[in-house]
């Protein structure tokens, strides 16, 4: 993504990057410590359609919550100087991908997928997970992978990390990048 490194002072914070890897959580240390406030845009469509994701895949299907996804996104973008955690798929979409690169910078979280799995797999509250074979979610994490590592900042995440040590990382790569 292009939003220039040093140029994220001013504008949104992005966390990026494949189920599991923390970004809700991590996202919202950030904010606290950089004193902007937090959206989180899972919770932003479950709040909009009055669902659970869970919910909202199984009765209205992903293409539905694609549609209301990309809603919160544009309002996520819109909104000045944030920290926002973005769904695991929302940067396949290229208007979602554009309205990130216009507002802000881009932070990918990435992790093995051999770390991500066990955090997974006994998730319920992720459809996409309950109802693929591994293989096919380690496919899908390999077809996003391309788009995750244009981001601005690329963290490296690794067992046994915690939230609050990510986050102090991204505090490092973006205090360098000034
Ligand atoms: C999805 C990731 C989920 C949620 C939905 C679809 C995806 O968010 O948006 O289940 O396509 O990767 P998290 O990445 O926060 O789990």
């Amino acid at each position: 993504m292009s939003a220039g490194k040093g140029t994220w002072r001013s504008r949104n914070l992005y966390l990026i990057g494949f189920m599991g890897a923390g970004k809700s959580i991590v996202g919202k240390i950030l904010a606290e410590k950089l004193s902007r406030p937090f959206l989180d845009t899972d919770r932003m469509v479950e709040d909009k359609v009055g669902r659970t994701i869970a919910q909202i895949f199984q009765e209205r299907g992903e293409e539905y919550f694609r549609e209301v996804e990309r809603e919160v996104v544009a309002r996520a973008t819109a909104t000045p100087q944030t920290v926002v955690a973005l769904g695991g798929g929302a940067i396949l979409n290229a208007r979602n991908r554009k309205a990130i690169n216009q507002s802000g910078a881009a932070i990918y979280l990435k992790w093995e997928f051999a770390q991500l799995w066990p955090r997974l797999v006994n998730d319920r509250s992720r459809p996409l997970t309950l109802h693929l074979k591994p293989m096919e979610v380690e496919k899908l994490f390999n077809q996003r992978k391309r788009f995750y590592e244009q981001a601005d900042f690329v963290i490296a995440c690794h067992e046994p990390e915690t939230p609050e040590q990510i986050a102090q990382k991204i505090l490092r790569s973006l205090e360098v990048s000034k």
